[in-house]
């Protein structure tokens, strides 16, 4: 990714971005960083960055079917917003040393690294309002999480706004789901979308905390939550939802055991022709999971495609 070896870029050894760390400091730079450190935060920032970018052709097809002008506007608006937020991921890695041209237009589809539900269509407005329910709360589940805890001074300091951006989309699907529900059509509409889209949202954060690898995301104050603790928070915000405005989802709070528990097999096989959960086969092997997820999805190679575009068609070259 980088000309530079990124043990030239980042100085410090890892106990002196500890002892920084202990001191209450945040990390501003690169001047800042253990290879380690800078290793993680690319990491992460890349994901956060491509989940972003990804989502603006995702949610831009599904616009296409807004049921009048005004409501373009809005998902336009969310849109913007979201290739905003980009920028900011992107922005900060081209500081920590990424060459952001080969990052955004010339990487390989495949070797983005958004959430798998983005590599499956939304094929309406109900569908795109659903998204904005609960991939954006998803989204603003990690990114306030993020906000609280990263000892990464630019990116939280930047994150202050997104926050509240991303409180708007999800407003913006709650409003909708709201109001479609009220009549048993747009309710049976609303269900058929969330039937295949909450389990997706619920792989979306990633193995669970007794499979996951990279702890330094922890170690290190780059996320202050685990997995599984942020996949909680998720469904105490999207559960309750879904039951007052008369949805089922396949899950449930568990009083006795003071959580939230998934009532269908999860992980499981999925259709992404039809778009449907195999849940009769049984729960599988998150190995399985992760041969999906790297597989990458239908809609992959179109939305890098279209984000990549403009800049293989004009002459909009950095200069050397
Ligand atoms: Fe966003
Ligand atoms: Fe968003």
């Amino acid at each position: 990714m980088s000309a530079t070896p990124i043990e030239e870029l980042a100085p410090l050894t890892e106990e002196q971005v500890q002892e920084h760390l202990a001191a209450g400091k945040l990390v501003e730079g690169l001047q800042h960083m253990s290879p380690k450190y800078l290793e993680g935060m690319r990491r992460i920032l890349t994901v956060s960055a491509d989940t972003e970018f990804v989502s603006a052709p995702s949610y831009l097809r599904a616009a296409s079917h807004a049921p009048a002008l005004n409501n373009f506007g809005s998902a336009m608006s969310i849109i913007q917003d979201e290739l905003a937020h980009a920028h900011i991921g992107y922005r900060l890695l081209g500081d920590l040393g990424v060459d952001m041209d080969w990052l955004i237009y010339e990487r390989p589809a495949e070797q983005f690294k958004y959430p798998y539900a983005f590599d499956v269509p939304l094929n309406s407005w109900v569908e795109l309002v659903c998204a904005n329910a609960m991939y954006d709360q998803a989204g603003f589940v990690l990114l306030s999480d993020v906000f609280q805890s990263s000892t990464f001074g630019p990116w939280k300091r930047a994150l202050a706004k997104v926050d509240k951006e991303e409180t708007f989309h999800l407003r913006h699907g709650r409003t909708w789901l709201k109001k479609l529900s009220k009549d048993p059509e747009g309710r049976a509409e609303v269900q058929a979308a969330v039937d295949w889209m909450f389990i997706l949202t619920l792989e979306w954060f990633g193995l669970p905390d007794d499979r996951k690898k990279h702890s330094e995301q922890l170690d290190y104050g780059f996320k202050g939550k685990s997995n599984d603790q942020l996949r909680q928070w998720w469904m105490s915000e999207v559960v309750p939802f879904m039951e007052e405005i008369g949805i089922d989802v396949p899950a449930h709070f568990d009083a006795e055991l003071d959580r939230y528990v998934i009532d269908c097999p999860f992980p499981a096989q999925f259709d992404e022709e039809k778009r449907e959960w195999l849940l009769d086969d049984g729960a599988i092997e998150w190995d399985d999971v992760v041969t999906r997820w790297r597989g990458r999805g239908p809609m992959n190679r179109d939305y890098v495609t279209t984000l990549q575009r403009g800049y293989q068609t004009t002459s909009l070259r950095r200069a050397a």
